[in-house]
C-alpha cells in the first residue's frame, strides 16, 4: 500500500527498524563463526558448521560452529586456566568488569536488540524494551554482589568452572542470568547457546572482550544438544546450570548423578492465570495479553492456563476475544506489531500438532479472523481454547506457543486445586482487587513465582525458579548468588574410605536373642509400629557385642512413613513461633536425659564416655540452635524497579527423606533432622545403619515434646532396601543422603522421576561437631523461596 492509501484506510503501516549495522557485523563473520574460546575465535575441531535462520523470513543469517568433545575440552581448559586469576582479582576487581559489561550492553543496546529480534523472530519492541534493558540491569546488579562478596559471603567459595546451557526463547537474557552471577562470584564459564539462536551470545562475547573481560572468563561454545551433552559429561566442569525443557533437564540430572557437579535446573511450566470475580477485568485482559502472547507464548512461565471465576467467565471471555482481534502479527523488525514469529518450523509444527490433539479431545479452538499472518516465515495466531477438561492434553502439556487454555472455577479452594493440578510449579498470576484474598491464595500455590495483578515481571534482585518438575535452584537475588558458591569448609573435607558391606547392620543370628528384652520399633505417624516384614535386625557394637535389636523395615514401611508425613501438612502451616517452641522442648527433653543418652552412646558406638558426652551436648546445642533459627530464617522484601514490592517468602520443601551417616550417630541425626523440622518440613529418616538405636531412643524424646504425629518418622532396616524406595517415591520432595558416595550417586540418579531436590555429601567426611555443619547450608536446603510480586497503585 502507498502512504496515501494507509491514510485513507487507517490501517497500520509498517514501521521497520533498520538492520544495517547488524548486517555489517554478520558480514564481517561471513565465512562462519567459530567458537569463542580463551578470548579468540576458534574453528570447530571437526570443521562442521550449521546455518542460523531468521524465523520471520526463513533467510539464512549466519553459519556457526557445531561443537564436539574436542571443542568442549578446549573451552573447559581455557575456563580452568583463567579461573585462579579471575578469583584472585577479588570482588571489587571483578565488580569493575561487570559494571563495564552493563555499560557495554547499554552502549550497543540497539545492535543487540535488532540482532536478537532477527535471530529469534521475536518483536523488536520486546527486545528493545524488555530483554536488553534487563540484561544491562542484571550485570549492574551482580556487579554489586561481586563488590560485597568478601563481606557478605566470607564463608563461601566459588565453584570453579561452570557449564551453562540456555534455550532459544530469551537467548541474551538467559545468557545474562547465567553469566552475571557466575563470573561475579569468581567462577569462569563455558556457555552453550541454543542452536536456533546463538548470535547474540557471540556478539556479547566479542564486545565483552573489547570491554576488557580477561580471556577465558567467558567461553561460548555453539552447537546442538550433542554439544550440550558433551559439556555436561566433561569431568572438569564443577556445575551445570541449565534452562530448557523438563525432558532434557531429566537427562542432565541422570548424566551428572554421582559426578559431584552442582546442578540447577530451570525447566518448563504450565502456569495458571487466575481471575477472581472481583478483579479489574479490563486490566486482567491486558494481563492475559502479556501472559501468553508475550514472545508468542514461548515463555517458560507463560500464563498458559486461564482460570476464571464462574460468575465473570462469559463476560471475561467476551472481552478477551475482542482484545485478541486487535492483536497484530508481523515481522520481528516491525515496531508496530504485538506478536512475531515462532522460533523454528519444528516448534511451529509442535504447536499445531498439540492444538489438533486438543481439538480431537473435544476442546473448542478459537482464533480471531481479523488477525492476518505474514505469508512467509513461521507464524501462529493468538489462540483461545475453551471446553478444556482439567486432565486434557492442552491443560497439562507445555505448548510453548501462543495458545491459552481456559477453564473456570467456583470457589477459591477450587481455584487452588485447579492451579496446582499440574506436575509443574513455575509461576502463577492472581487477579483480584482484594489484596487479602490474593495474599491468602499465593502461599497455597505450589510454584516459585506469584504475580498479584501482574504477570511476567522479572528483575535481577528477585529470585526466579520453580517448584516440582519446573526444576530447582534460583536465578537472581541473594538466593541466586548462593547457587554459584559452596561452603568454604566443605571444599576441604577428605573423602571417607568406603565401608565394608559387613561392617554394620548385622542380621539377627538367633543365638543371642534371649539376652534382649526390648526391640525398638519403627516410628511412623507418631506411633511405635512393628515392621511390616515381622523381622528384626540385631545391632552390634563395633566390637561385636549385641546391644539391641531394631525393626527390619521394608518398602511398605517406607510408603507408610511417607503417607504419614504427607498427611502431617499442619506442621508446615504451623507458625514459626510454634515450631520453635517444639524444638526447644526437644532440646530440653534431650538435656533432661543427657546422662542416659551418653551412657548408651558410649556403649553402642564403642566410644569413651567423654566423647559420648561431647556428642550428646553438641546434639542438644544443635537443637537449641535450630529452635532459634525456626522463627528467624524468614525471607526478604525486595525492591525491584517498579512501584511495588516482591516478597521472598521462605517455604518448606515438603516431605524430606533423610539418610543419616554412621559417624556421630546422634549428632548427625539431629544435625539433619532439626533444620528440616525447624522450617516446617515433614521428614522420613533412615538413621545410621550401624548405630540406629540412638535414633530410636530419640523418638521417646519426640513423644514427650509435642512434635505432631507424622512430622518425624523413623524407619530402621537395611539401607540398600530402604533408600531406593525412599528416593523413588513421588510423594517425597527432597532426599538428603549422608554417609556414602555410592548412596549419593543412587540418590541423584533415582531423583529424576519427580525431579526431587537432592542434598548429598558425595562421601565426604563431614565433621559434625564443626560449626560448618550447622546453619545456612542446611537451612537453605530445607527451604524453597517463593517470590510474590505486589505492584502498588491503580
Ligand atoms: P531443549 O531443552 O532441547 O533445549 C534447550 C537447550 O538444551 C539447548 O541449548 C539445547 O541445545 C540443549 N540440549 C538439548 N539436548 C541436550 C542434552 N541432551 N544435553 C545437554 N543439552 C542439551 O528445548 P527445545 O528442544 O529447543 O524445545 C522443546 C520444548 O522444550 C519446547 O517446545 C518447550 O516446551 C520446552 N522448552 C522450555 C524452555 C523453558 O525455558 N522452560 C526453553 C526451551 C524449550
Amino acid at each position: 500500500m502507498s502512504v496515501a492509501e494507509y491514510f485513507s484506510s487507517m490501517e497500520y503501516g509498517p514501521a521497520p527498524e533498520a538492520d544495517q549495522p547488524v548486517r555489517e557485523w554478520l558480514a564481517r563473520h561471513g565465512e562462519g563463526f567459530g567458537h569463542f574460546i580463551g578470548g579468540a575465535w576458534r574453528a570447530p575441531a571437526a570443521g562442521t558448521f550449521f546455518d542460523v535462520i531468521a524465523p520471520a523470513t526463513g533467510e539464512t543469517l549466519a553459519r556457526v560452529a557445531q561443537g564436539d568433545a574436542a571443542d568442549v575440552e578446549a573451552a573447559v581448559a581455557a575456563a580452568r586456566a583463567a579461573q585462579p586469576a579471575w578469583h584472585a582479582l577479588g570482588g571489587p576487581g571483578r565488580a569493575r568488569h561487570l559494571y563495564a559489561l552493563a555499560r557495554m550492553v547499554q552502549r550497543h543496546s540497539r545492535l543487540f536488540a535488532v540482532l536478537e529480534a532477527l535471530d529469534n523472530g521475536k518483536p523488536i519492541r520486546e527486545t528493545r524494551d524488555i530483554d536488553v534493558p534487563l540484561v544491562a540491569r542484571h550485570f549492574l546488579h551482580h556487579a554489586g554482589w561481586a563488590q560485597l562478596q568478601e563481606s557478605e559471603f566470607s564463608e563461601w567459595a566459588p565453584l570453579g568452572v561452570i557449564g551453562q546451557i540456555v534455550p532459544w526463547n530469551f537467548p541474551l537474557l538467559m545468557l545474562a542470568w547465567k553469566i552475571a552471577p557466575a563470573i561475579a562470584l569468581g567462577n569462569c564459564v563455558v556457555l552453550k547457546p541454543a542452536e536456533y539462536t546463538p548470535l547474540t551470545a557471540l556478539l556479547f562475547a566479542e564486545l565483552a572482550q573489547r570491554a576488557g573481560l580477561p580471556d577465558g572468563v567467558l567461553n561460548i561454545l555453539t552447537g546442538d544438544g550433542r554439544t550440550g551433552a558433551a559439556l555436561v559429561d566433561h569431568r572438569g566442569v564443577d556445575k551445570i546450570a541449565f534452562t530448557g525443557s523438563t525432558e532434557v533437564g531429566r537427562q542432565i540430572r541422570a548424566a551428572t548423578a554421582g559426578s559431584g557437579k552442582s546442578l540447577t535446573l530451570e525447566l518448563g511450566g504450565k502456569s495458571p492465570f487466575i481471575v477472581f470475580d472481583d478483579a479489574d477485568l479490563d486490566s486482567a485482559v491486558e494481563g492475559v495479553v502479556d501472559a501468553i502472547w508475550f514472545n508468542q507464548g514461548q515463555v517458560c512461565c507463560a500464563g498458559s492456563r486461564l482460570l476464571v471465576q464462574e460468575g465473570v467467565e462469559a463476560q471475561f471471555i467476551e472481552k478477551l476475544k475482542r482484545r485478541m482481534a486487535t492483536l497484530r502479527v508481523g515481522h520481528s523488525l516491525d515496531k508496530g506489531i504485538d506478536m512475531a514469529a515462532i522460533v523454528d518450523p519444528v516448534q511451529l509444527a509442535r504447536i499445531e500438532s498439540l492444538v489438533e490433539t486438543g481439538r480431537a479431545e473435544g476442546c473448542t479452538i478459537w482464533q480471531p479472523r481479523e488477525v492476518a499472518l505474514p505469508e512467509r516465515g513461521s507464524f501462529y495466531p493468538p489462540t483461545l481454547v475453551t471446553d478444556v477438561a482439567p486432565a486434557s492434553t492442552l491443560a497439562q502439556e507445555e505448548i510453548f506457543g501462543p495458545v491459552l487454555a481456559a477453564m473456570s472455577f467456583r470457589t477459591p479452594e477450587e481455584a487452588v486445586a485447579l492451579a496446582n493440578n499440574t506436575r509443574y510449579g513455575l509461576a502463577a498470576s492472581i487477579w483480584s482487587e482484594t489484596i487479602g484474598r490474593a495474599l491468602d491464595i499465593a502461599p497455597r500455590l505450589a510454584c516459585g513465582v506469584v504475580w498479584v495483578n501482574a504477570t511476567n515481571l522479572f528483575d535481577a534482585a528477585v529470585g526466579f525458579g520453580g517448584y516440582r518438575e519446573s526444576g530447582y535452584g534460583r536465578e537472581g537475588g541473594r538466593e541466586g548468588v548462593y547457587e554459584y558458591l559452596k561452603p568454604q569448609a566443605w571444599s576441604k573435607l577428605p573423602l571417607r574410605t568406603p565401608r565394608r558391606a559387613d561392617e554394620a547392620g548385622h542380621v539377627d543370628d538367633g543365638s543371642r536373642i534371649e539376652r534382649i528384652d526390648r526391640t525398638a520399633k519403627l516410628f511412623i505417624g507418631g506411633k511405635q509400629v512393628r515392621p511390616d516384614s515381622g523381622y528384626s535386625r540385631a545391632v552390634l557394637t563395633p566390637g561385636g557385642e549385641l546391644v539391641g535389636e531394631v525393626g527390619d523395615g521394608n518398602r511398605k514401611d517406607v510408603r507408610d512413613a511417607v503417607a504419614a508425613a504427607r498427611a502431617a501438612g499442619k506442621w508446615s502451616q504451623a507458625s514459626a513461633h510454634g515450631r520453635a517452641q517444639v524444638l526447644y522442648y526437644l532440646a530440653e527433653n534431650l538435656a533432661a536425659r543427657a546422662d542416659e543418652f551418653t551412657r548408651q552412646l558410649a556403649r553402642r558406638a564403642g566410644v569413651v564416655a567423654l566423647d559420648a558426652q561431647r556428642e550428646v551436648d553438641a546434639a542438644i546445642g544443635r537443637l537449641f540452635s535450630y529452635a532459634a533459627w525456626a522463627d528467624k530464617f524468614d525471607g526478604a522484601v525486595h525492591a525491584p524497579p517498579l512501584r511495588g514490592v516482591a516478597l521472598a517468602m521462605h517455604e518448606p520443601v515438603g516431605v524430606i527423606g533423610i539418610a543419616c551417616p554412621d559417624e556421630a550417630p546422634l549428632l548427625a541425626f539431629v544435625s539433619l533432622v532439626a533444620p528440616a523440622l525447624a522450617l516446617g518440613n515433614r521428614v522420613v529418616v533412615l538413621p545410621s545403619e550401624a548405630c540406629p538405636l540412638m535414633a530410636t531412643d530419640f523418638y521417646q524424646v519426640v513423644e514427650t515434646s509435642d512434635v505432631p504425629a507424622g512430622a518425624l518418622n523413623i524407619v530402621t532396616g537395611s539401607r540398600s532396601a530402604l533408600l531406593p524406595a525412599l528416593v523413588k517415591h513421588d510423594d517425597v520432595d527432597a532426599v538428603w543422603s549422608f554417609g556414602r558416595a555410592d548412596e549419593s550417586t543412587l540418590v541423584e540418579r533415582e531423583s529424576v522421576g519427580n525431579l526431587k531436590r537432592t542434598f548429598v555429601d558425595y562421601g565426604r567426611q563431614i565433621d559434625w561437631f564443626d560449626r560448618s555443619s550447622e546453619g545456612l547450608p542446611f537451612l537453605r536446603q530445607a527451604t524453597q523461596i517463593k517470590n510474590i510480586w505486589i505492584p502498588y497503585g491503580d
